[in-house]
C-alpha cells in the first residue's frame, strides 16, 4: 500500500475505486465496497455509514490483495466466495460457472410447472456449482434430483454446495457425458429434465468480458461446433427417459429459443418461450406428448 494512506475505511474505499477504475473495471465501487465489505465482515451500506472505521495492518493487506486480483479482472463473485442465487446462498470458486440471474427465471418456471407433480423425480445436466438442482431440492417438497456433469471440479463444488444447503439427501450427483447416450439412458425415469447446457459459440469468444473468458471454465461456456448441440442431443435422448406428460426445460443464449423450441416441436407439446429480465427470450419448455 502506498505510504501515508491512512487505515480508515473511507481513505482505503477510495484508494480501492481508484485502483480498480484505472484497471478499467466498469463496476469498479462496487467492487471495491463489497470487498471491503468482505475484509471488515460489514455490509456496504454500514461501510458508507462509517468511514472512519480503521483498519488493522493484516485487514489492509488482504483488502490490498483482493483489489490487486480484481484489477486482474477476476470475477468480483470468485473473490467473495458466494453468490446468492435464489432463495439460497450458493460457494463459488472457478470449478465452475457462476450462477446468473437469468438462470432463477429457469428455476422458477421449473418450480411453477412442477407443482401439479407429486413428489418429482428430476435430472439436471450439467449442474455446475449445483445451483439449479439445489433450488430445486430445496423448494419442490419431496423431489428428488439426479445431478449430472463432466467436470469433476464442478461435481466437487456442487456436492460442498448440497451440504452447506442441508439437501444432500434429495440430491445424487453423477459425473456423466451427455453424449454418452447409453449412459443416460441408464440414469432412468424423470418427471423432469432441466439444463442450462453450454451455449456458445467459439466464434463469439472475443465478445465475453475478461472476467468471463480468462476465469469461467471453459467447458461451461462453449458449445464446439454447432452451438445447439446440447439442446439437440438433450432434446433427442429425453422422450427416452422422461415419463409422458414430463418437463424439459432449457435456458438458452440470445437468438437461440425459436430454434429450440422448433427442435422440441416433433415430440413435444405446448412449447413455451419466456423473457429474461432484458427483454431476451431465455427459457423454452415443453411436455412430453403422453
Ligand atoms: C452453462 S454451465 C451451467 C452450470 C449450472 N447449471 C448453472 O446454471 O450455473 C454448463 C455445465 O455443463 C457441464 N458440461 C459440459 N459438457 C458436458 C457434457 N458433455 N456432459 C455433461 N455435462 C457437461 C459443464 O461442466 C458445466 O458445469
Amino acid at each position: 500500500l502506498s505510504a501515508g494512506l491512512n487505515r480508515d475505511s473511507g481513505s482505503l474505499l477510495d484508494w480501492g475505486k481508484k485502483q480498480l477504475r484505472k484497471a478499467g473495471i466498469e463496476d469498479y465501487a462496487t467492487s471495491a465496497e463489497t470487498l471491503l465489505g468482505k475484509v471488515v465482515k460489514s455490509t456496504r451500506s454500514e461501510l458508507l455509514l462509517n468511514p472512519q472505521k480503521l483498519l488493522n495492518s493484516e485487514a489492509i493487506a488482504e483488502y490490498k490483495r483482493l483489489i490487486t486480483e480484481r484489477a486482474k479482472r477476476v470475477p468480483l463473485q470468485y473473490l467473495i466466495d458466494y453468490v446468492e442465487f435464489y432463495n439460497v446462498k450458493i460457494k463459488c470458486d472457478p470449478r465452475a460457472l457462476i450462477p446468473r440471474p437469468e438462470t432463477e427465471i429457469l428455476v422458477e418456471i421449473v418450480i411453477e410447472k412442477l407443482a401439479k407433480f407429486k413428489s418429482p423425480k428430476i435430472l439436471d445436466i450439467g449442474t455446475g456449482s449445483g445451483n439449479i438442482a439445489i433450488t430445486l431440492a430445496k423448494n419442490i417438497a419431496g423431489c428428488f434430483v439426479v445431478a449430472v456433469d463432466i467436470s469433476t471440479d464442478a461435481l466437487d463444488l456442487a456436492k460442498q454446495n448440497a451440504v452447506i444447503n442441508d439437501v444432500t439427501h434429495s440430491i445424487e450427483f453423477e459425473y456423466g457425458d451427455i453424449f454418452d447416450r447409453g449412459y443416460i439412458e441408464g440414469l432412468g425415469n424423470f418427471d423432469c429434465i432441466v439444463s442450462n447446457p453450454p451455449y456458445v459459440a467459439e466464434s463469439e469468444k472475443d465478445q465475453l468480458q475478461p472476467e468471463v473468458l480468462n476465469f469461467e471454465p471453459g467447458i461451461a461456456l462453449f458449445s464446439t461446433g454447432d452451438p445447439l448441440r446440447f439442446f439437440r442431443v438433450i432434446t433427442e435422448t429425453a422422450p427416452r427417459i422422461l415419463k409422458p406428460g414430463g418437463l424439459l426445460a432449457f435456458e438458452s443464449a440470445l437468438g437461440q429459443a425459436a430454434a429450440v423450441a422448433e427442435m422440441m416441436s416433433t415430440e413435444f407439446t405446448g412449447a413455451e418461450i419466456f423473457k429474461d429480465l432484458a427483454g431476451i427470450d431465455r427459457v423454452i419448455t415443453g411436455i412430453l406428448a403422453k
